[in-house]
């Protein structure tokens, strides 16, 4: 049988069969319910799209209210515990994990594509000595368009695949120098010996020494910080991704329109934003202080509450973890302790527990980044290298999608109509 939903509009009189399909009713059908056959369409209004769905995807499943997240089906915690980044890209682009011969071209292939065009070496040490290391990351990918003009061809598949490989391979190559160029410091080439992350590391790092080897365990929290930023089903920065992609434009500027939606404070600037206000909040003793000042609406608890999870977010309890690791070799930051603090009286306390606020996958992320060394404007960019996977996962989907058509979102007007223009001579007389 299928299912309906049966509307009646009370303004006529008339009910409406609308079909339910996979849970929704299609917003066109609803644009049939009209007062008169010149009537505009009923529409539906959604600002944030919180409950409307732009696409129908197999890449990632989240439920927030038992705060599953799983990629084509495989729950992060197995991810993050038993797979590598380059592995979980992989998935995420080619819908199944890789066979052995699989697995190994793939990180050839990437590892083989990390090098960028001198040109955009030549490019990037333009920026102003003060750059933020996004705002290079947006451009410099951006720009990586006209290197590779054949990926407007968007309808070919090798040529999809070869731009994906690139994108992956090139974006710690970039992600590296925005950050070796604010620091004054020269540009590292890749080095292809050494894994994606080590690679990474290297690039970021490495001074006068012949090879760069970064402790294991820092290589391997990075890495599943990386698996853990992967892909996140339809976030701002993959609607953004998608809605510029559905112009039929080439991936890198899609992804660059990604960036810059991951670069505000609301999405990946979240985790700076914890720790100014950890800073701010200075000791344990001034914490209830400062809850008093959320409660009474002055501020937010920055790294609590998701659109989307109204329970833990997975992800935070896997970077807590990760946090014990990274600061074993790199020693405690001291902001933890107020963290750990602020999170346990927050999950008492009932203003937080009835709006179901709880730590976001930022609330740690900044501590690892800083034992690490990153300024916090590093750590947007470390969000959209491991995000790259995902948005090309999208983004692929997108370009495969027959139901899919440029976004083009509809608007209620609320303006002024039919008004007159008098001549500036006039108005200003
Ligand atoms: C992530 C976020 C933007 C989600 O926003 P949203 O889904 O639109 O939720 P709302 O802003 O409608 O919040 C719902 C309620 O919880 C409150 N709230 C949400 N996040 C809060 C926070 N971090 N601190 C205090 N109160 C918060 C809101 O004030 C609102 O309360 P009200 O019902 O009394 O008005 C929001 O929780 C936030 O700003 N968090 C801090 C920033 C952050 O950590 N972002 C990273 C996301 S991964």
């Amino acid at each position: 049988m299928t299912e309906s939903l049966t509307v009646r509009d009370n303004r006529t009189g008339q009910e409406y069969d609308v079909p339910i399909a996979d849970g929704a009713i299609k917003a066109a059908d609803l644009g049939k319910i009209k007062t008169g056959d010149d009537a505009p369409g009923l529409a539906v209004y959604d600002p944030g799209f919180v409950n409307t769905a732009s696409c129908r995807s197999s890449v990632t499943y989240i439920d927030g209210d038992k705060g599953i997240l799983e990629y084509r089906g495989y729950p992060i915690e197995q991810l993050a515990e038993g797979s590598t980044f380059l592995e979980v890209a992989y998935l995420l682009i080619h819908g199944s994990l890789p066979s052995k011969v699989e697995y190994e071209q793939w990180v050839h292939d990437i590892t083989y594509h990390t090098f960028v065009h001198e040109n955009v070496k030549g490019f990037m040490e333009g920026f102003r000595y003060d750059a933020h290391p996004m705002g290079m990351l947006m451009a410099s990918v951006g720009a990586l368009s006209t290197f590779y003009p054949e990926a407007g061809m968007i309808q070919d598949a090798d040529n999809r695949q070869m731009q994906i490989i690139r994108m992956i391979a090139k974006m710690p190559t970039l992600g590296a120098w925005s950050f070796r160029h604010a620091q004054g410091k020269p540009f590292v080439y890749p080095d292809n010996d050494l894994s994606y992350t080590a690679n990474f590391l290297s690039m970021l790092f490495k001074m006068s020494e012949s090879k760069y080897e970064a402790d294991e365990r820092l290589v391997r929290a990075l890495d599943t910080l990386f698996i853990l930023h992967a892909d996140h089903e339809q976030n701002c920065s993959t609607n953004a991704v998608r809605s510029v992609g559905s112009s039929q434009v080439d991936p890198y500027s899609a992804v660059a329109a990604g960036i810059g939606a991951l670069y505000g404070p609301l999405h990946g600037g979240a985790n700076e934003a914890v720790l100014r206000m950890l800073r701010r909040i200075g000791s344990k003793e001034n914490i209830p202080d400062f809850i008093k000042g959320v409660k009474d609406g002055n501020e937010r608890l920055m790294g609590f509450g998701h659109r989307v999870y109204k329970n833990y977010d997975p992800r935070a309890k896997i970077i807590k973890k990760a946090c014990d690791d990274v600061f074993e070799v790199t020693g405690v930051n001291p902001l933890l302790e107020i963290a750990l603090e602020l999170e346990k009286i927050a999950l008492e306390d009932e203003y937080f527990v009835k709006r179901k606020l709880y730590p976001n996958v930022d609330f740690y992320s900044g501590l690892i980044y800083e034992a690490f060394q990153f300024p916090p404007e590093m750590f947007t960019v470390l969000f959209a290298i491991g995000r790259t996977p995902g948005w090309l996962a999208q983004w692929l989907e997108l370009t495969q999608d027959k139901e899919q058509r440029i976004a083009r979102p509809k608007q209620l007007y609320m303006g002024d109509r039919g008004l007159d223009f008098t001549p500036r001579e006039q108005r200003w007389a």
